[in-house]
């Protein structure tokens, strides 16, 4: 079944979500992301989704696979006061939502969230989120929540080779109804999102805590040029991942990409 406006729009209403979301629906897109930039300013949520991207982006400049009817390609853009500080936890507000949608579908075991924002399943990725923000002359930043999560697709047919990942199919044997799961998704992000607003994310980091993939073990964080390694130590509660040294010492480490493993050519 293909994504569809209606379908969405009703499932929202039987889950009494009174957030205004403007649904916008695409057979083909180059990104979410991209396009819904190009949308001029409203009172209302926008949410851009596409039943395949030609141009899907991840983090760091990477491909985000993209594969048409299959999956969900999603981008939200929710405006923010230009005051409130420390959006670098919005990332884990929303692999949070994702894993609370995954769970109330029942399909939450053996998943949870390696930081800053993956959600993995048995160490296979499942959901990436990129955020990207957008200053505007008004007083509100406009954060683009993109969201991709790995519904239908075949992951023998699995062109990243580099890294492995998962799709909800290849987990359950079935293929799964991405209108329902999209209209969970968006009733959950439309609690969670006001709740760190209000609360930042003090709330979530105790199950944000049971979910941290990373917690105890032994990990390596690229950035650009560099890279940092020790024993993760938990997130603290402005998001910042915290790596303790083999002197003891603990770094809070604001942005990155987490790794278990230490390649080869390092
Ligand atoms: C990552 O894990 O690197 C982030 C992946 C984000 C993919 C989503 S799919 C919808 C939106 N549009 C894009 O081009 N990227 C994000």
């Amino acid at each position: 079944m293909l994504l569809d406006t209606k379908t969405v729009h009703a499932l929202l209403k039987q889950y009494d979500c009174q957030t205004p979301f403007h649904l916008h629906f695409h057979d083909s897109l180059d990104s979410t992301n991209n396009w819904i930039k190009t949308l001029p300013i409203t009172n209302d949520i926008p949410v851009c989704c596409a039943e395949k991207q030609t141009q899907g982006r991840g983090r760091f400049g990477r491909v985000w696979h993209s594969p048409e009817a299959e999956n969900i390609y999603c981008s939200l853009r929710w405006p923010f006061e230009k005051e409130m500080q420390q959006l670098s936890g919005l990332g884990l507000v929303i692999a949070f939502s994702l894993m609370k949608t995954l769970k109330q579908l029942g399909y939450g075991k053996n998943m949870g969230i390696k930081w800053p924002n993956d959600i993995l399943w048995n160490g296979q990725k499942l959901a990436g989120i990129l955020i990207e923000l957008l200053i505007t002359p008004s007083k509100t930043i406009q954060a683009i929540i993109g969201i991709g999560l790995n519904v239908n697709s075949d992951t023998k047919n699995n062109p990243l080779t580099d890294r492995e990942w998962i799709s909800l199919w290849a987990i359950h044997g079935q293929k799964m109804d991405r209108n329902q799961i999209l209209a969970v998704l968006l009733s959950e992000l439309s609690k969670q999102i006001p709740r760190f607003i209000e609360q930042r994310l003090t709330p979530f980091l105790p199950e944000i805590a049971q979910w941290d993939l990373l917690k105890g073990k032994s990990i390596t964080v690229f950035q650009n040029t560099h890279y940092f390694q020790g024993k993760a130590c938990g997130i603290a509660s402005d998001g910042t991942l915290m790596l303790e040294d083999e002197t003891g010492n603990i770094h809070a480490i604001a942005s990155g990409d987490a790794s278990l493993k230490m390649p080869d050519n390092l």
